[in-house]
């Protein structure tokens, strides 16, 4: 697979992926991106509303490992320990991860590192408070457990990987989640509201990131 490293508007990186001419991040700024969907209205909301100890999050692609990453940081300023499961059938090799400049905003390299060197298909403290585990498998194929308090759904976009937003995919991840759980994903597209109201979430539409207008985020109600 052709993968190749690209600058976004706020200076950090994201990859493009040259086959499916996607990249895994907006090009408006990848870090600005996954700090507004995945950790501003998706984990922050959730510590809003839900004062769980144990907080249970799966990642539909851990891609560059950014999304962790953020996670990890907001990990280290609270009092809950978060279970991090992160499904993804291309592990990007060590040459291309070792190259992203998240440390330059972010900072945290040898957690960066951690994140990456952890084991695939097993279970791993990268802090006390932080258990990884990261799976080398189709989100298709791939054996979930329920009980998922938070999802981040950061699958490449409908029109580049459409099987990646069926309704039997998309219900397979529904199942999986808790009652009043969470699901956000980047995307907006009216098809993907239908489904998830469908499918029992009560969909909000939000702001999006720096250069998108919108994002989504459902609640599972029953
Ligand atoms: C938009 S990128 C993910 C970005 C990632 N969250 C990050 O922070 O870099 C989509 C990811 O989904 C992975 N992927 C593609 N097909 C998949 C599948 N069927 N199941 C799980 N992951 C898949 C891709 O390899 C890619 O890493």
């Amino acid at each position: 697979m052709g993968i190749e490293i690209i600058t976004t508007s706020d200076g950090s990186h994201s990859l493009l992926n040259t086959e499916l001419d996607e990249t895994y991040h907006s090009r408006h700024g990848a870090v600005q991106e996954s700090i507004h969907v995945f950790i501003k209205e998706g984990l922050d909301y959730f510590l809003r509303r839900q004062n769980a100890t144990d907080i249970a999050i799966l990642e539909v692609g851990f891609g560059t490992g950014l999304n962790a990453l953020l996670t990890l940081q907001r990990a280290q300023e609270i009092p809950n320990s978060i279970h991090y499961t992160s499904l993804e059938t291309y592990p990007i090799p060590e040459e291309i991860w070792s190259k992203l400049n998240y440390i330059d905003s972010v900072g945290l390299k040898e957690k960066f590192d951690q994140l990456h060197q952890a084991p695939w298909n097993s279970a791993t403290y990268i802090l006390p408070n932080f258990e990884l585990q990261k799976r080398n498998v189709t989100l298709q194929q791939a054996d979930l457990s329920t009980g998922f308090d938070l999802i981040y759904f950061d699958a490449f976009a409908p029109n580049k990987q459409p099987e990646m937003w069926e309704i039997d995919v998309l219900k397979k991840v529904v199942d999986a989640m808790k009652i009043d759980g969470v699901f956000v994903t980047y995307c907006a597209k009216g098809q993907l509201k239908r489904d998830l109201k469908s499918l029992g979430l009560v969909v909000e539409t939000l702001a999006g990131p720096p250069g998108k207008k919108e994002m989504v985020r459902g609640v599972k109600k029953s």
